[in-house]
């Protein structure tokens, strides 16, 4: 299985172009030692030309553009992406399906009823895609049973519901229901190495540990290194895991979690919000993920399985 991380970052990416906290303007004028980030996306192949796309990034255009697998070049108007998978209804992993309305088909787009309700009625993307491409929806099972996506060889798939936080514009905003946010886990068929991806994770539910403890990697949530994070910056009023996102730091965070998982497991954060101080490659929060055996994901890392 070959894993591409195309974005990431958290909503608004890094630097976010607002933003003015000691990583953003640090990375802007060089004085931090730490990479930009687009908004979170992975593509995931089991062959390497035919992909699935979780998530659909504001900036997807340019992540295209850095991985030229995505553009195969076959035809006058071509793709690698085969299908598009959504873990939630957030702005940073849906806004992309605009920049993909040329396709010269429907988008088959694999997301939960919740998902797609959001993104008819609060936020109706796909209304306005029926007028260009459309979309061919693909409800995304969260029963737990695994299923295939037509045209991506060798991979199976399991979506479960984990409890993070529906967008703003949801009826379900700080009221979670089963299939707002998923995590998935991708096998392949061939080596038995599996992947668990995670975005957005803002509580260790027993059946999302249970998929993280049986997957040989694992790609999750690293939006915020303290629950305060933000409203100590006074960037926000609210909590990390009031936005669904389990901070890493403290008691129950998710470096303790990690830290329980066996050695031999690959641990990689992902969807890091521009204030986390890991991404300051010099940091002593970097340090500690490192002497932890932590990976931080960035934009262009490949992991094959
Ligand atoms: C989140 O996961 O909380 C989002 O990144 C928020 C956003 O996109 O605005
Ligand atoms: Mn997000
Ligand atoms: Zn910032």
């Amino acid at each position: 299985m070959h894993i591409r991380i195309l974005g990431s970052a958290a909503g608004g990416g890094f630097p976010q172009w607002n933003c003015n906290c000691p990583m953003c303007d640090g990375v802007r004028k060089g004085t931090v030692k730490a990479r930009p980030r687009t908004q979170s996306s992975i593509a995931v192949s089991g062959d390497g030309e035919r992909w699935v796309l979780f998530n659909a990034s504001p900036d997807v255009l340019q992540q295209i553009r850095s991985f030229p697998a995505l553009q195969p070049a076959r035809a006058l108007r071509d793709t690698g992406i085969e299908a598009i998978v959504l873990i939630d209804a957030q702005i940073d992993h849906t806004t992309g399906l605009y920049m993909l309305r040329e396709h010269r088909r429907p988008l088959a787009l694999w997301c939960t009823r919740q998902v797609r309700e959001d993104l008819t009625a609060g936020n109706p993307i796909l209304n306005v895609l029926a007028h260009y491409a459309g979309i061919d929806w693909h409800e995304l099972p969260i029963s737990g049973a695994g299923f295939e996506i037509p045209g991506i060889a060798g991979l199976t798939f399991e979506a479960l519901p984990l409890i993070s936080n529906a967008p703003p514009y949801s009826p379900h905003r700080d009221r979670p229901e089963p299939g707002d946010n998923v995590g998935i886990t991708i096998t392949d068929r061939a080596s038995g190495q599996r992947l668990f991806y995670a975005p957005g994770l803002g509580e260790m539910e027993p059946h999302v540990w249970a998929a993280m403890q049986a997957a040989d990697c694992v790609l999750v949530d690293g939006t915020l290194w303290t629950d305060d994070e933000m409203i100590r910056l006074g960037a926000s009023k609210k909590t990390s895991r009031a936005m669904g996102h389990l901070p890493q730091s403290g008691e129950g965070g998710m470096l303790e979690w990690l830290g329980e998982l066996p050695a031999a497991t690959r641990k990689v954060l992902i969807h890091i919000n521009n204030t986390n101080p890991i991404l300051d490659e010099d940091s002593p929060e970097r340090a500690e993920l490192t002497a932890r055996g932590v990976e931080v994901s960035y934009d262009g890392m490949e992991i094959t399985l």
